[in-house]
């Protein structure tokens, strides 16, 4: 039985549990802990937690309880220490998204997974949906031809009161706005199909959010060696209508599916190709759907994974290509340069304070709350579409 952590009892942890919950034959909840205690005692008591305790620290738990898997649902800025902590305890970590505040961090969260030998995972649940899957086979096995385009359209939105939570809003906690915290799921989705690009440009900018020093909207170019890619991040869009569009030698490839595809007429103009955009798509439909998606598929993986059942499909090397790419996107916006990658140890925004020394603060944060009244999160209109 795999004894299970989880730390920060906000609004992932819910999801968390309730994904630990659909395996009691192989986990079960210890221990979840808040420093506002009676959020754990809640979520204990609401879902029923029979085996879990509450606390007030992590610190507590690893000295009361025998774990082996910490869930770190904490703010951002506290998931590099926390991993570090819980992985030199002996646990193995599942770590939310972003996975820290910046690169060094990341590498002092994978040095410690390697030296104590543990799994180090972060938390990237859209790559375990099925629509993700079909696309990566057809991009992997070039049925389409190669990638030529790539527009992403990571469109959300978030009304004034979003900033307002204390950790929200600011690059000190939570190292950066959309880009960081809602675009991190497309730029992981867009590694894992394409890998690393070679450089960045990028603008950002704060819009329409008074109470928060970090960017709400901003445009990211990203270029390979035959492809060009460039990204949409924004939390000020109506709708949340989110896309991600391949354009390979063959047909447009994207999610929401929906191909198309065109061929060339003697002139060089184009002409619908409706047989190929047929063909496509009973090729994308032929590739088998997952049982399980999303966090509840990742912890399952994760938990697999432990038991030396399946491979670990996602590890802490991924969460560290995405936090590259959104370092590269602050860092070209900032100097109004293109950024070669990688970005290496000896660069000024490797580390936090190099990176808070930089980044403009759009506004003044005034505004702070301890905590929000419960309500509903969305996770994304149409990642998993
Ligand atoms: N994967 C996703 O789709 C997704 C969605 C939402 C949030 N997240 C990520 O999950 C993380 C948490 O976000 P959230 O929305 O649940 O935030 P939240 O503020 O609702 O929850 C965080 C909790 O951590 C607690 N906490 C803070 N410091 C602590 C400490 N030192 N020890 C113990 N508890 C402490 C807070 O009291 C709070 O209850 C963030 O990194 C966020 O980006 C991921």
């Amino acid at each position: 039985m795999i004894n299970i952590a989880i730390i920060g009892a906000g609004d992932i942890a819910e999801v968390h549990a309730d994904s630990f919950l659909m395996f009691p034959d192989i986990c079960r909840i210890k221990a979840i802990a808040d420093i506002y205690q009676d959020k754990a005692k809640d979520i204990i008591c609401r879902k029923g937690l029979e085996h879990a305790k509450s606390y007030k620290t992590m610190e507590d738990v690893l000295q009361e309880e025998k774990i082996d898997l910490v869930s770190i649902c904490l703010p951002p800025a506290l998931h590099a220490e926390a991993s570090a902590k819980a992985l030199n305890a002996g646990c193995h970590v599942l770590v939310e998204k972003p996975m820290a505040a910046s690169l060094e961090e990341c590498d002092m969260m994978l040095k410690a997974a390697e030296k104590n030998k543990k799994l180090l995972s972060v938390v990237c649940q859209n790559r375990f949906k099925t629509p993700m899957k079909r696309i990566r086979q057809l991009i992997k096995d070039e049925t389409a031809g190669k990638v030529k385009h790539v527009m992403i359209n990571s469109l959300w939105w978030r009304g004034e009161h979003y900033h307002d939570l204390w950790w929200r809003g600011t690059w000190e906690k939570e190292g950066g706005g959309c880009f960081t915290s809602q675009t991190v799921h497309h730029i992981d989705l867009m590694i894992w199909m394409l890998g690393m690009p070679s450089a960045v440009t990028s603008v950002i900018k704060n819009v329409a959010h008074s109470n928060s020093e970090v960017e709400d909207v901003g445009v990211a170019i990203l270029e390979y060696p035959d492809l060009l890619a460039h990204i949409v991040s924004s939390i000020v869009d109506h709708g949340e209508e989110q896309e991600m569009i391949f354009q390979t030698e063959k047909a447009k490839l994207n999610i929401p599916w929906n191909p198309k595809a065109d061929y060339a007429l003697p002139n060089g103009y184009r002409a619908e190709y409706t047989e190929y955009e047929a063909r496509i798509d009973k090729l994308y439909k032929s590739i088998p759907a997952l049982d399980l998606e999303g966090h509840p598929a990742h912890i399952r993986n994760m938990l697999m994974a432990i038991l030396g059942k399946e491979e670990l499909m996602t590890d802490g090397q991924e969460g560290r290509k995405t936090l590259e790419i959104i370092t590269a996107i602050y860092k070209a916006s900032v100097l109004r340069k293109r950024v070669v990658l990688p970005i290496s140890d000896d660069d000024d925004f490797y580390k936090k304070e190099g990176v808070l020394s930089h980044m403009p603060k759009f506004h003044q944060k005034t505004t702070s709350v301890e905590n929000f009244k419960k309500t509903e999160i969305s996770l994304g209109r149409d990642v998993g579409r």
